[in-house]
């Protein structure tokens, strides 16, 4: 089948909402290397990468981009792009080297000192407290599935809020938990590399959530001004195979349905938090594998969040099987349909309109891009120079999807390009390249690609040149 999105996505034909933010976006373990400098603590993801076999060849996030040497640049560099939002995360063993006790001074004074040149250079930060980081000390005494978890995480985002929160207005709380639980617990591919049972998943989803709900308490408590919080949620990215009402309805069924014994059904995470209850097919199907679930745990779960991030890449096309159930088409886009360096990540631009539609007509809130991006096999080419027009192309297409689903009326609220610096891509090492800007991973000398110049522009125009 052919991707029938790709001829289509017309250019906008109206300017982009006032309020829309350009933004783009990293994590801690990915960008700042310094792994053990300044009184951070140790990781579950540098005792993965440093665990021999577990990492495309054996690469570690010890050093990374040096962000927390040459953060300066990355700002200067940042500033230059004309970047209105920065999504960046914090690394928790940075600021609580053993998880939980006195925070490390140094730690907070970096991320303090980033927030404040951020600031100057007229960038609003987005924070996210967890992506994926977890302190070791804490991963040894059970991690997601010990339910003082949820305190834990609690009183780290309390230090954070108290540090940080009379200028941070923007927040996240937890990156992507399908992958948390899902690849890091049930399939043991990225850290901690556990295959549990699925009840033990489940288990440990449950703690992820009020571990969630608490860290909005605190930084409810403890910001100064008005904050904006989310979680940041990813998903099966589903597409209509045509437009009619059954193979829509299909698409959206299966964007949400949580039966499958996997941790990436969205509605798992969202609806606990969204309408204080676990989807009724899930807890069917899971039976007496569920955890014992409370009412206060759910009203825990479900404090008021203040808008739906999502991060986006992907997308498969489904329609009504024979028996009006959802099916995925097989062979998807059909052969040779465009894709990135990572095998998973299949050109399918028309998956930010139909994830902005479907999200939002089921929960009501504004939705955010907090992620979106493109890897690439970028080098410095000859002339000194990293052309990159796939990528350019490629976020294009997505944005153009998303801007349709803007002039339909659906709230979508801002846009964070994945990423601004190459980095560290977990299980892949530094094979699969996202930046804008390309890092030598031997110098750390960056090279801003020629997505970066038409980014810069396109954030100057408020998304005019799409
Ligand atoms: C997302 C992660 C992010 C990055 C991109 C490519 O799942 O949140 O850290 O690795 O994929």
């Amino acid at each position: 089948m052919k991707n029938p999105t790709v001829p289509r996505a017309p250019a906008p034909a109206s300017p982009f909402p006032a309020n829309f933010t350009w933004g783009a976006a990293t994590a801690a373990y990915q960008i700042e290397g310094a792994w053990n400098v300044d009184g951070r603590g140790p990781s579950i993801w540098d005792a993965f990468s440093q665990e021999p076999g577990r990492v495309f060849e054996n690469h570690t996030g010890n050093v990374a981009c040096d962000h927390y040497h040459r953060w300066p640049e990355d700002v200067r560099l940042m500033r230059d792009l004309g970047l209105q939002a920065y999504r960046l995360s914090l690394s928790w063993p940075r600021i609580l080297p053993g998880g939980t006790g006195k925070p490390n001074t140094k730690g907070l004074a970096f991320y303090d000192r980033l927030i404040d040149s951020l600031l100057a250079a007229g960038i609003t930060p987005w924070v996210t407290l967890y992506h994926w980081d977890l302190p070791s000390a804490l991963q040894h005494r059970g991690g997601f599935l010990n339910r003082d978890l949820v305190e834990w995480f609690g009183d780290y985002t309390r230090i954070v809020a108290q540090k940080l929160g009379d200028r941070v207005r923007h927040w996240m709380t937890i990156n992507e938990p399908p992958v948390v639980i899902g690849l890091g617990h049930q399939e043991g591919v990225f850290a901690p590399g556990l295959k549990l049972s699925f009840s033990d998943c489940l288990l440990g989803a449950h703690h992820l959530l009020m571990a969630h709900g608490r860290a909005v308490q605190a930084l409810r408590a403890e910001c100064r001004g008005p904050v904006k919080i989310a979680l940041a949620h990813t998903g099966r990215d589903r597409i209509p195979a045509t437009l009619k009402k059954r193979d829509v309805e299909a698409a959206r069924s299966d964007t949400f349905a949580s039966t499958g014994r996997t941790m990436s059904n969205l509605a798992w995470w969202a609806d606990p938090i969204v309408f204080g209850r676990y989807p009724e097919d899930g807890v069917t199907a899971y039976g007496a594998e569920m955890p014992r679930v409370t009412d206060a745990d759910l009203s825990l779960i479900s404090q008021k969040t203040d808008f739906f991030a999502y991060n986006c890449y992907s997308g498969w096309p489904v329609r009504a099987g024979a028996n009006g159930l959802p099916e995925k088409v097989p062979g998807g886009w059909g052969p040779g349909n465009p894709r990135g360096t990572l095998d998973w990540l299949q050109i399918a631009p028309d998956s930010t309109y139909w994830a902005a539609k479907f999200i939002t007509e089921r929960y009501r809130q504004p939705i955010v891009f907090s992620e979106n991006g493109f890897c690439n096999p970028d080098f410095v080419h000859l002339d000194g120079q990293v052309h990159d027009p796939q990528r350019i192309d490629f976020i294009r297409r997505y944005l153009r999807a998303m801007k349709r689903a803007i002039d339909e009326g659906i709230p979508v609220e801002g846009y964070f390009y994945w990423s601004i610096l190459d980095n560290f891509e977990w299980a892949q090492g530094y094979k699969d390249r996202f930046g804008l800007v390309h890092v030598d991973f031997a110098t750390h000398v960056r090279t801003p690609k020629t997505s970066f110049g038409w980014y810069r522009d396109l954030i100057r125009s408020h998304g005019a040149h799409l």
